[in-house]
């Protein structure tokens, strides 16, 4: 019998109650696949950073490589400053476990309602492969005469071989698995002469490896006007950290919502962590009211990366006749109670 060490963190604000239904679709998987999960649950983040001073132990990174897989929730507080305990525990997790490809589908699902104008699901079906431990995000930067009218602030984005011939290269293989096979960079080479050049230049040339797959160009203020214009584009989009983050947000909403959207944070030879696109929604806190279907998805994910591909399938197929039920007619808070929604999907992998 297959057995997986799954580290849980649940978080703050909604993401105890989505992560609850993400455990109770694990659960029937459980026993559907004959699949073993061990959970360990985590109390990390707001919570404990406003009781003890810390969001995660000094030990974090070196805990979490005893497991196979974390399934986070989310994490931020109203009453921390903004950034802290997200860039101690999600940037600390990723950067430190270096899962260095943040996976996100988008995807319309039938029945899900999307803003724009008469798409259908075979119009939004690409996934965005965005570079995680790098760009802006390193925090390399700083102030001079702070607080002075000629203060100074940086703030660097740092490119390195190594990060984009491995994120592109992923990008390309995933291309390869899709049957339109079509790989678009989408970058702002045309400003950024250095950083992004060095993307161009990878992306042709690892691209020689992959005759197979058609390459394709978008700068990204040209790629957001698409997504919403003529999603159709795209099928595989690779980018860079700040990019893929602001751009998954605008592809979240067109596929429905964040409500539906999930992700992956993903070192292929180490461990990954899935999560939803959305955030600790502190306002919706134990209210019941909020979807659970981006945590399921992302649950999907887990699997799908474990290896347990027809478990992933079936979540996601799951969640599909869900939808169709026509009980979940909008993905917008408090249409249908978070345990009521995760109730649903389970029936359907009874
Ligand atoms: C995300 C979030 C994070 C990011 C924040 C909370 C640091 O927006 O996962 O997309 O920017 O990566
Ligand atoms: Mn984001």
């Amino acid at each position: 019998m297959a057995s997986y060490k799954i580290a849980v963190i649940p978080g703050d604000g909604i993401g105890p109650e989505v992560i609850r239904e993400g455990i109770k679709i694990l659960d029937t998987i459980s026993k559907k696949y004959s699949i073993k999960f061990d959970y360990e649950y985590f109390d990390w983040g707001g919570g404990r950073y406003v009781s003890i001073g810390e969001v995660m132990p000094e030990n974090a990174i070196e805990v979490m490589k005893g497991y196979d897989a974390i399934f986070l929730g989310a994490v931020g507080r109203p009453d921390v400053k903004a950034g802290i305990i997200e860039q101690q525990l999600l940037l600390g997790l990723r950067f430190g476990l270096d899962q260095y490809i943040n996976l996100r589908p988008v995807k319309l699902y039938p029945n899900v309602n999307s803003p724009l104008k008469d798409v259908t699901p075979a119009d939004i079906d690409y996934i965005v492969v965005r570079e995680n431990t790098e760009d802006l995000y390193v925090g390399t930067g700083g102030f001079t005469h702070k607080g002075q009218p000629n203060e100074v602030a940086t703030q660097v984005a740092i490119y390195t071989r190594m990060g984009v011939e491995r994120c592109i290269r992923y990008a390309y293989e995933l291309a390869r698995t899709r049957p339109r096979k079509k790989l678009t960079l989408v970058d702002k080479s045309n400003v950024m002469t250095y950083g992004h050049d060095l993307w161009q230049r990878v992306f042709k040339e690892v691209g020689k490896e992959y005759p197979d797959v058609q390459q394709d160009h978008a700068y990204v203020d040209a790629c957001c006007m698409f997504m919403v214009k003529e999603p159709h584009r795209y099928d595989v989009i690779v980018t860079t950290n700040m990019f893929g983050d602001i751009i998954t947000d605008l592809g979240a909403i067109t596929q429905g919502g964040i409500g539906i959207a999930p992700s992956g944070n993903l070192n292929p030879e180490g461990v990954s962590m899935f999560e939803p696109v959305h955030g600790s929604a502190p306002q919706f806190t134990g209210q019941n009211t909020v979807s659970p279907l981006a945590t399921i998805l992302a649950a999907a994910m887990m699997l799908d990366s474990l290896g347990e591909k027809a478990a992933a399938k079936d979540v996601e197929d799951a969640v599909i006749s869900a939808l169709a039920t026509g009980r979940i007619p909008s993905l917008d808070v408090g249409i249908i109670p978070t345990d009521e929604c995760g109730d649903l999907v389970a029936g359907f992998l009874k």
